[in-house]
């Protein structure tokens, strides 16, 4: 056990219990801080604050460690799967030969949507952002099948993350359709869960798509390194919706949300765009670096950078190596990788991301594997919502089961105006 922080504030001192992790990480437990002392702390983008203790994900961003209820994200990368690493995050335990069967089953058996909600597709624009019809289409799933509202028995918590891992899958495949003005595909009960994604993805209603073994594999692998990260922007956001005892698929909803912002997971096309007009423009490297140096330059270097790591981003090195294997083996090559891994090499020489420790993190090159399998730049936020869904529900079970979970409610510091009386409207000018 740690001793207590002590804070000395207006001539009194307070002693602060001092919380301490698995990994010997410690925080302040300022849960009584206003009570004792009158004050509260203020920590813009909570670069400093926990929100919550969690058994779910750990990050070491110094050391470039992340770990899924304690296996290292490369191990798992190696030896498991999406699927196996979801049951994993959602349920603490890496499922049985038997438990991992019943739970594809179950994804199986839950796999279509409701006949009626082909129609919404109908009512939005064919250009129509498929982050936008994610959102909308997973809080009209609970329009059509019992919400989860957390009180309920753990085997109807297994249906119900099945239900929304399986479901959103087929919603995103139809929001590419409806984007490319294609009929929907309905899944195939004998295709696993990626190799499903990617057919009803590219399958025609007169012409079966029979995705590369290479292609599943890679999509799998991205899907499993983007299964969680801890309290992200958009985890936190769906950890927030979960304190009100919101129901799961309108928890999940606000995380799309979250996710969208090019900040968070609207990175991964961002990179792409960036590359794309890299190489069209001929632009030398080194100019575009000074433009992302230059505080008036507006120009970011997207996919580079982390609040927490601090070091290379280990899913990132998982991905770039994934890259490569994938384009030799189709015999391919793609002048958005090369010019990735170019400008890497000189951002890692550069003076301003050594000292400010950027390194590119998971969205720097997991754009260029869904490229290689025709996924289109506006489906890849939509991908990065697919993989971090377990985590998602994970994160929302682990607010609802804790017993002392309460509201999240932060609190401010009021900066606006301190007392006005208020002028009738004739008298204003
Ligand atoms: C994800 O939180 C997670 O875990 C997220 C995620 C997950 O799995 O859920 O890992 C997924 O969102 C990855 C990040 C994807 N976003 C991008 O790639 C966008 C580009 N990166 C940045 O905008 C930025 O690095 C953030 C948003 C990722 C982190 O922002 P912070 O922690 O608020 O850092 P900051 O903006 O305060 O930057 C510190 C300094 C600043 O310079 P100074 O003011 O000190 O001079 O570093 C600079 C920034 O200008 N900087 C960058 C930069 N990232 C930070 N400069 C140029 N290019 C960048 N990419």
């Amino acid at each position: 056990m740690t001793g207590p922080a002590i804070l000395t504030y207006n001539g009194q001192t307070y002693e602060l219990p001092v919380v301490v992790g698995s990994h010997r990480e410690a925080a302040i437990d300022i849960s009584r801080l206003r009570e004792t002392a009158g004050i509260i702390t203020l920590d813009s983008g909570f670069a400093n604050t926990g929100s919550c203790i969690s058994n779910i994900t750990y990050i070491d961003g110094e050391r470039g460690i992340l770990r899924y209820r304690g296996y290292l994200v490369e191990v798992l990368a190696a030896q498991s799967s999406f699927i196996e690493t979801a049951y994993l995050l959602i349920f603490g335990e890496l499922p049985t030969a038997d438990q991992l069967k019943d739970f594809r089953s179950a994804l199986t058996r839950n796999q279509s949507i409701h006949e009626d909600m082909h129609h919404h597709f109908d009512g939005f624009p064919p250009n129509a952002p498929p982050m936008a019809i994610l959102s909308a289409m997973i809080n009209a799933l609970g329009c059509f099948e019992p919400v989860f509202m957390g009180e309920e028995s753990d085997d109807q918590f297994v249906l119900a993350a099945a239900r929304l891992m399986s479901k959103i899958r087929t919603i995103a495949a139809a929001s590419y359709r409806k984007s490319v003005g294609k009929p929907m595909i309905y899944p195939r009960s004998q295709l696993r869960y990626t190799a499903n994604f990617l057919h009803m993805m590219f399958s025609d209603p007169y012409e079966l798509y029979e995705a590369d073994q290479t292609f599943v594999d890679a999509l799998d692998l991205l899907l499993m390194l983007h299964a969680d990260h801890e309290q992200n922007c958009s985890t936190s956001t769906v950890r927030m919706v979960a304190s009100s005892h919101a129901n799961l698929h309108t928890s999940v909803a606000a995380g799309v949300s979250a996710l969208w912002g090019p900040l968070h997971g609207g990175a991964n096309a961002a990179v792409i765009a960036m590359l794309t007009e890299l190489v069209e423009t001929g632009e030398p490297l080194e100019h575009f670096i000074a433009r992302v140096k230059d505080k008036d330059g507006k120009a970011r270097l997207m996919g580079f950078g982390h609040r927490v790591y601090k070091h290379f981003d280990p899913r990132a090195k998982l991905i770039k190596a994934a890259c490569d294997r994938l384009l030799n083996k189709l015999g391919r090559s793609d002048p958005l990788l090369d010019m990735a891994k170019r400008l890497e090499e000189v951002a890692l020489r550069d003076e301003y991301f050594i000292e400010r420790k950027l390194y590119p993190n998971v969205d720097y090159y997991s754009g260029i594997i869904m490229r290689a399998m025709g996924i289109p730049t506006d489906m890849f936020t939509v991908m990065f919502a697919i993989g971090r869904l377990p985590g998602w529900i994970a994160h929302w079970r682990e607010v609802r089961k804790d017993p002392n979970s309460r509201i999240d409610r932060p609190r401010q510091v009021y900066s606006g105006p301190v007392v006005r009386e208020y002028v009738p409207i004739e008298e204003r000018n």
